[in-house]
């Protein structure tokens, strides 16, 4: 299965579908990393918070290796925790980064959450610019931030985020947010983009939309993803359900079931209170 690209504001392409590889670990994200690329998967979400750089790293090269696919053909991501926003330690954060993923540069170094209690999003922001200035990192971007926090890293540098990874399910939809990116050029990435363990999976507007198309629940939320313009990051341990997942892109949703489903959206849906402008995560 080959998966659409679309192209980021920096000139680089990037998959239109991604895998999430948040819990996984160990044998188990290698064996789940390792199916998802044979599905055809070609963007993997890492975090330095999820502990698995290293397991995300080998599965991607060891897979690379043993079908003689080029290096340009997949793009790894990975994410700067809260811990490191000085400055000079998201420089030494993202070397330590690419040294865990064993790869030749960081495709996609996006800060993981603006914490902006502890407030050094700003500096953490400069060092990114700096990694990809030097050629570590090659596309820079930002996750959890608001239109403000956006505002203030682009004044300060000139430099705007390529992707910004937010919430976004069918009790969340990130209108505002949405519409703050297509303003600003920058691609919006969907997390928990199945609404993991809350999924709506029984709600009509998503049965009825996945009856009609012959599809699953899961398959009708992800096309709705895609159709919204976001690039879903869902996570399967389950070879299955990431062939499902990724197979998104041979039907196409009405505009009535597209609204339908974007009227689950709640105000208090988020998944567990992740507001950016509360939530601190180090
Ligand atoms: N930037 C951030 O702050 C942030 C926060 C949260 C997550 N993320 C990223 O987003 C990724 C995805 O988010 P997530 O894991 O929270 O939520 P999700 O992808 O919406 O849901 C994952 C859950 O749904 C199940 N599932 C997957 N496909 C299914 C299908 N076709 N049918 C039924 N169930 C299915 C999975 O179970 P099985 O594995 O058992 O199949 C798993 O329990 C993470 O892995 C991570 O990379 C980023």
């Amino acid at each position: 299965m080959t998966t659409p690209a679309l192209t980021l504001n920096d000139g680089h392409d990037i998959p239109a579908i991604g895998f999430g590889t948040y819990p996984l670990k160990g044998d188990e994200a290698h064996d789940a990393i390792t199916s998802a690329l044979d599905t055809g998967y070609r963007l993997l979400d890492s975090a330095v918070n999820y502990g698995n750089e290293a397991e995300v790293g080998k599965a991607a090269r060891d897979w690379l290796k043993a079908n003689g696919v080029d290096r340009d053909q997949l793009t790894v991501q990975t994410k700067l925790p809260g811990r490191h926003h000085d400055y000079e330690s998201a420089l030494d954060s993202g070397m330590e980064s690419l040294e865990r993923l064993g790869l030749d540069r960081i495709d996609v170094l996006l800060i993981h959450w603006p914490n902006p209690i502890t407030g050094k999003y700003r500096d953490a922001w400069r060092g990114l610019v700096e990694l990809q200035r030097r050629g570590v990192v090659r596309t820079i971007g930002v996750s959890n931030f608001t239109a403000d926090h956006l505002s203030d890293i682009v004044d300060d540098t000139g430099v705007t985020p390529a992707i910004n990874q937010i919430e976004l399910h069918p009790y969340f939809t990130q209108e505002h947010m949405r519409a703050v990116h297509a303003d600003r050029g920058i691609l919006t990435q969907s997390w928990s983009p199945l609404g993991k363990r809350q999924a709506p999976f029984e709600e009509s507007a998503v049965a009825d939309a996945s009856a009609a198309h012959a599809v699953t629940p899961a398959q009708a939320i992800l096309r709705w993803q895609v159709q919204l313009g976001s690039v879903p990051l869902p996570k399967s341990a389950t070879p299955e359900r990431q062939a499902d997942n990724l197979d998104v892109f041979g039907f196409e949703l009405t505009q009535e079931e597209m609204d339908a489903i974007s009227a689950l959206h709640r105000e208090d849906g988020r998944l567990f209170g992740g507001d950016p402008n509360t939530h601190e995560e180090m």
